[in-house]
């Protein structure tokens, strides 16, 4: 047993989720550890390309990106979180700005520096702000510094978290509530509990469960498997956003082209140069993402093609070597001249719509537990996230968590318990990591081709069996040998991609990213419902009352 004072705030997670709150909170004079399961700034966060989207543009409006918000969601969006966080939007640029990032300027009509906003799918106005084409660049590298500099923040690298700690496995008071997670320290190999009286969640998406993916390897959802295990309810796991364009080349293993392009006017081609978006929706190349990522795959299933083509090689290269540098170069180094060609694309997993149900302070169903970012659910995004509009809800939940932590901590237990060590007196058999693996391959491979863009029962049934065999396995493997990172990963991926079946299976209809061959249309009804997943040990929510009216589908 390890008894030892808990530190005021554990932020699991450093991608703008994490750091923005982490920040906040130690302006305000708490003290947060930070954990990280690779270098601080490893994660989706720091790849981020197109921008954040707010509402800066002279002819845009709050009721604009509402309801650009609310059409691309197809119904499901919860239109408080929407109003709440787009109006957040501008001041959090702000905050941004106050703490160093700079974003791209161009002089206004009146010779004043304004923001340079780009366009992106789904969006009717110009309204995302952007660092050039490596916007999450800009803010996690200033908001590194800061964190690694204040003197209230204790940084933890390499360490990875395994489970929660909850009050109702010690048989301590009241049994919702969480007090810690046990971490694993992946240098010396050793596993120790970290009691917190509050722990905030900022993981990051599960997109690793499939196959091909634009995000990094940190994606495999752990907060949400954790959360999950000990005892909160997920929400709208089925709404997994495909970006329609990712590189198509064999040495590339996650190159997102953005949609920025597009928002410049890239165009998308068959390989024999016919224009098809037209085809699909009268907005063309600017539907929003489920359109034109589904458009694609029929395409190249209709032709048997590999990929399609994305062309902005009549801009100049001027204008393409300014708005997109990065791109331009990461494609220059695979052979591809994009001011003179056009670039091979394919879609790719992108984005977790669904996840840990919180409120818009972040709170989760369980007491000191909070999630945000892109492993929890506000109901912002709906069937489907509009494009620029994470970062934005990162920014915005980082925000209204660390004023609702700082409010509440005085009166959050910094009662010291007894938290048992954990047992590691396991073997590591050296057969396992093969097996490790394998089975992290087949998962993706299973996700890739059963629970796609395009579903039906049949194969998502196909899927569930598949992952069924896969849990057994772990379980045996977890139970028995000595864990390291890549088992932790693969048991939460399992878990997370078991949640995405389990919701998948339980809409009977086609809406926003779920798209079943099954049930084409979406159901009539002017009150479509979330997908609301209950675990058998949940033991009560703490969240405001009005999220939790919503009508549950429960799960056992
Ligand atoms: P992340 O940034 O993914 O960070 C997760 C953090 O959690 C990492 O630090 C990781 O190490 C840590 N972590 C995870 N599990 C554990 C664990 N068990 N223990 C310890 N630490 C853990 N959105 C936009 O709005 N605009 C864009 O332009 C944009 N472009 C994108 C481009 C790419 C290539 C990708 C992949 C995504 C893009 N997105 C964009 C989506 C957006 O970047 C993400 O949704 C957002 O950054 C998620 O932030 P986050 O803080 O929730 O998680
Ligand atoms: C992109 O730049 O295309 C990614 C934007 C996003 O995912 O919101």
């Amino acid at each position: 047993m390890t008894k030892s004072n808990p530190v005021d705030v554990l932020v699991i997670g450093a991608g703008l989720a994490g750091l923005g709150l982490t920040l906040r909170v130690a302006q305000a004079g708490r003290r947060v550890t930070i954990l990280a399961k690779g270098q601080l700034t490893e994660g989706s966060s720091l790849y981020a390309q197109g921008g954040i989207a707010a509402v800066f543009g002279k002819h845009d409006s709050f009721a604009a990106h509402i309801q650009d918000t609310l059409t691309a969601g197809a119904g499901l969006c919860r239109p408080q979180a929407v109003e709440y966080i787009v109006r957040r939007g501008p001041e959090n640029i702000e905050w941004l700005i106050a703490q160093g990032v700079e974003f791209d300027r161009q002089s206004g009509a009146d010779g004043a520096p304004n923001f340079h906003l780009t366009r992106e799918g789904g969006h009717s106005r110009r309204r995302v702000v952007h660092a050039q084409d490596a916007t999450g660049q800009a803010v996690e590298n200033t908001l590194e510094a800061l964190v690694r500099a204040h003197p209230n923040v204790t940084v933890l690298e390499n360490h990875i978290a395994v489970d929660l700690i909850c009050a109702s496995k010690l048989k301590a008071d009241p049994p919702e509530r969480n007090l810690g997670a046990y971490v694993l320290d992946m240098t010396s190999n050793h596993v120790s509990p970290i009691a917190a009286r509050v722990t905030v969640l900022a993981t990051g998406g599960a997109s690793k469960s499939y196959l091909y993916t634009s995000n990094p390897d940190t994606s495999t959802g752990d907060g949400i498997a954790m959360a999950w295990r000990a005892g909160c309810r997920v929400a709208d796991m089925e709404f997994v956003q495909f970006h329609p364009t990712c590189l198509y080349h064999p040495h590339a293993k996650s190159l997102l082209i953005s949609e920025a392009v597009r928002g410049e006017g890239g165009k998308l081609l068959l390989p024999d140069g016919e224009q098809f978006m037209q085809h699909h929706d009268p907005r063309g190349e600017l539907a929003s993402r489920d359109i034109v990522a589904r458009a694609i795959d029929y395409e190249m299933k209709r032709h048997g093609y590999d990929c399609v083509y994305l062309d902005i090689s009549h801009k100049s290269s001027q204008f393409i070597s300014e708005h997109f540098p990065n791109i331009y170069k990461r494609c220059l180094e695979f052979g591809i001249d994009m001011t003179e060609q056009p670039v091979p694309v394919v879609p790719a997993a992108h984005y977790t719509c669904g996840g840990v149900l919180t409120d818009l302070n972040g709170r989760t169903d369980l007491l000191d537990l909070y999630t945000i970012g892109e492993s929890g659910f506000t109901g912002l995004h709906g069937a489907n996230r509009l494009a620029s509009n994470s970062l934005l809800e990162c920014l915005v939940l980082a925000e209204s968590a660390s004023n609702d932590i700082v409010k509440r901590i005085d009166s959050r237990s910094d009662q010291a318990y007894e938290l048992p060590h954990w047992d590691e007196s396991q073997v590591t058999d050296p057969d396992e990591q093969v097996v490790v693996s394998h089975n992290w391959e087949e998962l993706r491979r299973s996700m890739w081709d059963y629970v796609g863009i395009v579903r039906t029962d049949k194969r998502l049934r196909r899927a569930q069996r598949r992952i069924a065999l896969l849990q057994e396995e772990i379980r045996d493997f977890y139970s028995n040998f000595k864990i390291n990172n890549d088992l932790i990963e693969l048991r939460n991926l399992v878990m997370v991609s078991e949640l995405i079946v389990k919701s998948a299976l339980s809409r009977k209809e086609s809406r926003g990213l779920h798209y079943t061959l099954d049930y084409p249309q979406p159901e009539k009804t002017s009150h479509p419902q979330d997908t609301i997943l209950v675990p058998t040990n949940f033991v009560g929510a703490h969240l405001n009352p009005l999220w939790t009216s919503e009508q549950q589908h429960s799960s056992a």
